[in-house]
C-alpha cells in the first residue's frame, strides 16, 4: 500500500538536503562527494541535462504507462536503486528498507557486495527478486561462495563490476579520516553530537557490518584497513577471462556495471553477458572521464541492439530519468537519490524517492506526448 505523499520533499534535492541536517558532516561528505576535483560528479547532471526534448502535443496518444520489460519481468517504472556500500552507516537500516520499498514498488534492488545487509537478509526481504553486485574477488574461494550464497538468496541477476580496478582517491573522505567504523576524533565526535537522531538510531540498530563479507574479514578497519583488505580481497582488474568464467559459472542473467567504452561493451557482448550498465560510479572513481550521458550514445549506436544498455550516475529527477531513456538506455538506477531519502526520511526514504521520481517521469511523458517508455528515443532532440 502507498505511503502517505510528503509534500516537504517534491525534489531529489530536497531530499539532499534533509540529508545533509540529519548526518554527520563526515557521513554526508562520503556520500555526496565525487573524486579528486568533483568534475566527473558535476559533469554527470549538468550532460544529463544538456539533452533536449520535444512535444508532439497534437499526436493522437492515450494513458501513460511507466510499466517497463526488463529480463522477463515486467518492473513498475523504468528505474532501479543502484549498490551502495556501507548504507547502514549513512542511516541505519537504509539497505533493508530500500530494498523493502523496491519490492513493494517492483522495481530493482542491486545489492552491494560491500554494504550492511547480507546477501541472505536481503533474499528473505525480496523472497529472492534482487540483484547482487559483485566485486570480483581474487580468491576463488571466496568468489565461489558468494556465488553460491547469491545463488541460495534467489539472486535474480549478477552484476559485476568493473570500474574499481583501485580505489577512489576522495580528498573529502581522506580529510575526514573516514573510516568504518567511524573514528572518534574531537571533528567527529561534534559532528555526530549535533546529529543526535543519527546517533541514537544507531545506538538503537546496532554498529554495522559489511554483513555479508564479515565471514572472509578481520573486524574493527580503518578506511586504509579497508582499503587493503578490498584491494587485497577484490582486485576490481576484470578481464575478458575474468567474465568468461563468471558467465560460465552464473546460470542467470548476467551484466557488466562501470562500462564507459565501446570496447569494454563489446567485451561484455562477445563474452556472452546479458546486459551492460553505462556508469562511472557516479564520478567517484575517474575524475578526468566522460560523463555517463555522453558515454553512453557511442555505446548504444554500437551494441544496443545486441544487448541490453541500462544507464546509472548523475540521475535526480523524472525529467533526468527521461533524458537518458530517450537517449537510449533501455533502464536507468540511481544511487545518491535513494541514499538521500533513505537519510532524510529513513524506513520510508526509498519509498517516496520512488513515487516523487515516478510522478516526474509520469508528468513529463504526459507533456511531451509519449504513453510508453520505450518510445522516449523519439521525443530526442538530436543535436
Ligand atoms: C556512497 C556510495 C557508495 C557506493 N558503493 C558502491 C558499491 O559498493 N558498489 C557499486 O557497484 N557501486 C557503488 N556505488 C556507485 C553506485 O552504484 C552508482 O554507480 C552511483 O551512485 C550512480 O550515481 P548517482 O549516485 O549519481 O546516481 C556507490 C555510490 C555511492 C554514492
Amino acid at each position: 500500500m502507498a505511503l502517505p505523499f510528503d509534500h516537504r520533499y517534491p525534489a531529489v534535492d530536497d531530499l539532499r538536503q534533509a540529508a545533509r541536517a540529519r548526518i554527520p558532516g563526515f557521513v554526508f561528505d562520503f556520500l555526496d562527494g565525487g573524486c579528486h576535483d568533483n568534475v566527473n560528479l558535476a559533469s554527470n547532471t549538468a550532460d544529463l541535462r544538456d539533452v533536449k526534448l520535444q512535444p508532439f502535443y497534437l499526436a493522437d496518444h492515450g494513458s501513460v504507462s511507466l510499466e517497463t520489460e526488463l529480463f522477463g519481468k515486467t518492473w513498475g517504472a523504468p528505474l532501479g536503486i543502484c549498490p551502495v556500500g556501507l548504507q547502514g552507516l549513512i542511516w541505519p537500516g537504509a539497505c533493508e528498507a530500500l530494498a523493502r520499498a523496491a519490492t513493494a514498488r517492483r522495481i530493482p534492488f542491486i545489492l552491494s557486495t560491500c554494504t550492511t545487509a547480507s546477501l541472505e537478509t536481503i533474499g528473505q526481504i525480496t523472497a529472492g527478486a534482487f540483484w547482487f553486485q559483485l566485486y570480483n574477488p581474487v580468491d576463488p574461494a571466496i568468489r565461489e561462495d558468494l556465488l553460491a550464497r547469491a545463488e541460495r538468496a534467489g539472486c535474480e541477476v549478477l552484476v559485476v563490476l568493473a570500474d574499481v580496478p583501485t580505489f577512489g582517491y576522495r580528498p573529502h573522505d581522506i580529510r575526514n579520516q573516514f573510516a568504518v567504523p567511524p573514528r572518534l576524533t574531537a571533528r567527529t565526535i561534534l559532528q555526530m553530537i549535533l546529529r543526535p537522531v543519527w546517533g541514537m538510531t544507531m545506538l538503537r540498530r546496532g554498529k554495522p557490518t559489511l554483513a555479508s563479507l564479515t565471514p572472509y574479514m578481520p573486524a574493527n578497519m580503518d578506511l586504509r584497513q579497508l582499503a587493503d583488505f578490498m584491494d587485497r580481497t577484490f582486485t576490481g582488474r576484470l578481464t575478458g577471462d575474468d567474465l568468461a568464467r563468471l558467465r560460465d559459472r552464473w546460470k542467470g542473467k548476467m551484466v557488466l556495471k562501470g562500462v564507459a567504452t565501446v570496447e569494454d561493451a563489446e567485451i561484455a557482448v562477445a563474452r556472452g553477458l546479458d546486459g551492460i550498465i553505462v556508469s562511472n560510479h557516479g564520478g567517484r572513481q575517474l575524475d578526468a572521464g566522460l560523463s555517463s550521458i555522453r558515454a553512453l550514445g557511442p555505446i548504444v549506436e554500437a551494441v544496443g541492439r545486441r544487448t541490453t544498455v541500462m544507464i546509472d550516475s548523475g540521475i535526480r529527477s523524472g525529467p533526468d530519468i527521461a533524458r537518458a531513456l530517450a537517449s537510449g538506455a533501455r533502464f536507468t538506477f540511481l544511487g545518491r537519490a535513494f541514499m538521500y531519502a533513505a537519510a532524510a526520511l529513513g524506513d520510508r526514504g526509498g519509498d517516496h524517492a520512488a513515487e516523487i521520481l515516478s510522478r516526474q517521469l509520469l508528468q513529463v511523458m504526459e507533456q511531451v506526448g509519449c504513453d510508453r517508455v520505450a518510445d522516449l528515443p523519439r521525443h530526442l532532440v538530436r543535436q
